[in-house]
């Protein structure tokens, strides 16, 4: 397993949070960088499929399959080989999936061999808060554990089933970090200066991003809902240099 170092360049990842195929084949078309990687998540797969993928993967661009896998091993092992079938090259399960389903999931892409996806562990979604994280740990284990303690168990954990990489907000990599300075992060609630925050509460800028130990940074709004998604992709590449 590659894994990544300080001298990589960090990745710019869009995620296309459209609700309309060809609204999405119209801006990738329009994309002058072509060293992107696109999220398509659960809404858009939902809607156009793997066609829409395998077109994304035909386009030349590395593709993230954000679908969140979380049930029996032997399912999504059987899953995450349909993913590596469309040729992407991440994509996303529940770490809370345990051990082995992430195990029999990394056993049944061994035989994809250099095309085998990267398996990157999502711990707490970013859209709980303290309280309601303690509710929904507190009904499955009788107690209470803060958002940054489960975040690190969680993390660890997939480090044990040797995820490739985690995926986590930019204010929890430095935590991260220290106990794990080479795994892979991929870290949405990122913001250029000067873009609105929409509903994303903690954010970092793509330079703190990549100063806090970001490897892929995942951005939607402020590149999808603009003028000249061009331009902005090149102020983020300019700051990350
Ligand atoms: O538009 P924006 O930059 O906020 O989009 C961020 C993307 O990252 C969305 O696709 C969102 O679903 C995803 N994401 C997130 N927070 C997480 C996990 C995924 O914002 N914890």
């Amino acid at each position: 397993m590659s894994k990544p170092s300080l001298q990589d360049p960090t990745k710019i990842c869009v995620a296309l949070d459209f609700s309309d195929e060809t609204k999405v084949l119209t801006f990738v078309d329009s994309l002058s960088d072509k060293n992107l990687v696109l999220k398509v998540g659960l809404e858009l797969f939902t809607l156009s499929g793997p066609e829409l993928v395998r077109k994304m993967v035909k386009k030349g661009f590395e593709v993230f399959l954000d679908l969140k896998l979380h049930d029996i091993p032997n399912t999504v092992e059987k899953s995450a080989q349909k993913i590596a079938d469309l040729g992407v090259q991440y994509f996303t399960l529940h770490l809370a999936g345990g051990e082995r389903m992430i195990e029999m999931t990394r056993n049944g892409l061994e035989k994809y061999g250099a095309n085998k996806p990267k398996i990157l562990g999502v711990s707490v979604l970013t859209s709980f808060s303290e309280g309601s994280w303690r509710d929904t740990v507190g009904a499955v284990s009788m107690g209470a554990k803060s958002v940054s303690s489960s975040v690190l168990g969680l993390v660890d954990l997939g480090v044990r089933a040797k995820v490739d990489g985690v995926v986590c907000s930019p204010l929890e990599l430095t935590l991260i970090r220290q106990s794990h300075p080479s795994l892979l992060t991929v870290t949405p609630g990122i913001r250029p200066t000067g873009s609105d925050a929409n509903d994303q509460s903690r954010v970092m800028t793509p330079g703190e991003a990549k100063r806090a130990g970001a490897n892929i940074l995942v951005i939607g709004r402020p590149i999808t809902e603009v003028k000249d998604p061009n331009v902005v992709i090149q102020n983020i590449r300019a700051e990350l240099k």
